[in-house]
């Protein structure tokens, strides 16, 4: 199916649409060629107007209705802290035969890994129906989805970045690999609390996760290695930069590299390989993704060729939620995979 042509001719709705990455789902389904939106709920903004809460949509007529009242859509994005979505799964499937899941609810396989890194889950028989989104990872998995877990922000930056070195045999994964991620304070969400307000994350470099962080379960699971974790808080408002170091085995060389970069994501419409040329933006930058559902990936070695250094660079609220979750539906929908995402970002821009 594919109703680019004329009026939209899929209906969807976003619950959590007041929250920061529901606002985003609103901005792109409106200038999405197959949907119409049919609902944005929230419970605290009901019956206030979209422009009241996301300034940048004034120009959408629709007002925020009651989660508890769902209409029939052909397709739901949930942007609902953890714990949400597991609790209201049959309200959601009810009202829509595809579900699409912003938060951690579906993405690990088993209870046992929600025990270890979450508490626990209140629907674990779900949990084999649902299937993980990071598209570049596993579209095949994507067609005709009815319940798809879109994958976490954090999580995405770092399998971007270390995906090809496994698709094409650069690393084993017996390798030691270290992963440093920078984020923006949109990732707290709207209601991010003390540690995101203004005066408090001004000009931080704040270790936040030093280890144990929760994106780390879904990066060995997809990956099927281990990696040693670490999240900074930054002054950013959108983005996410992962700094990977890995340490091959065998030595590699700056051609295996593009080889095995270029092989993975040649063809991938939103990744852009971003390596060393020339200019001022020479590696990864999430100044230069804001706003988009691109992902910026590149390298560079050691001399001597002995450690490996991976940048990735997302908008978390996009690649990393919202754009990554539409790139899912249009999959699963059998729609354009590109539809509504087309934004390139902008230059200059300011702290995202
Ligand atoms: N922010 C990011 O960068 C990012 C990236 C990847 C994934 N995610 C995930 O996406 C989800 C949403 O994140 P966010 O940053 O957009 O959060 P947010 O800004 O805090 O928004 C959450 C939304 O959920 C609604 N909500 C809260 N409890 C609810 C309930 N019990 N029933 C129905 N609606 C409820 C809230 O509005 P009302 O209280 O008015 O109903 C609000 O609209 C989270 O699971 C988060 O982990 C976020």
């Amino acid at each position: 199916m594919n109703a680019n042509e004329g009026e939209p001719s899929l209906t969807a709705s976003v619950v959590g649409a007041s929250g920061f990455t529901g606002g985003e789902l609103l901005r792109l389904l409106a200038g999405h060629p197959d949907f119409e939106i049919a609902q944005a709920t929230s419970r605290s903004k009901e019956n206030k107007t979209i422009g009241h809460v996301h300034p940048n949509l004034r120009g959408l007529d629709l007002r925020f209705s009651s989660p508890e009242d769902l209409k029939s859509v052909d397709v739901l994005f949930a942007a609902t802290p953890h714990g949400v979505s597991m609790d209201h799964i049959d309200a959601f499937q009810d009202a829509a035969d595809t579900v699409v899941d912003l938060s951690a609810d579906f993405r690990l396989d088993s209870e046992a890994q929600y025990d270890e890194w979450y508490d626990g889950h209140s629907r674990p028989e779900l949990l084999a129906d649902a299937e993980y989104a990071l598209p570049e990872l596993n579209r095949e998995n994507l067609a005709d989805a009815d319940l798809i877990a879109s994958g976490g922000c954090n999580a995405t930056a770092t399998i971007l970045g270390l995906l090809p070195l496994f698709e094409h045999d650069v690393l084993s994964g017996d390798e030691q690999i270290v992963v440093d991620v920078k984020v923006g304070s949109s990732e707290g969400g709207a209601g991010g609390g003390e540690a995101s307000s203004h005066p408090e994350r001004s000009g931080v470099v704040r270790p936040y996760a030093p280890t144990g962080h929760r994106h780390e379960a879904e990066i060995e699971q997809f990956l099927g290695v281990d990696v040693s974790f670490t999240v900074h808080a930054v002054e950013m408002i959108r983005g996410a930069s992962a700094t990977i170091h890995a340490f091959p085995e065998e030595p590699v060389s700056k051609g295996d590299l593009w080889g095995a970069y270029r092989g993975s994501y040649e063809d991938e419409p939103f990744v852009r390989m971003v390596a060393g040329g020339g200019g001022v933006y020479r590696y990864p930058e999430p100044k230069a993704v804001a706003g988009s559902n691109y992902a910026e990936v590149g390298f560079e070695l050691d001399p001597g060729n002995k450690r490996l250094v991976v940048f990735s660079a997302i908008d978390n609220m996009m690649k990393g939620s919202a754009g990554q979750a539409v790139h899912a539906a249009n999959i699963a929908l059998g729609l354009e995979e590109t539809a509504g995402l087309e934004f390139a970002g902008m230059h200059p821009v300011g702290s995202p």
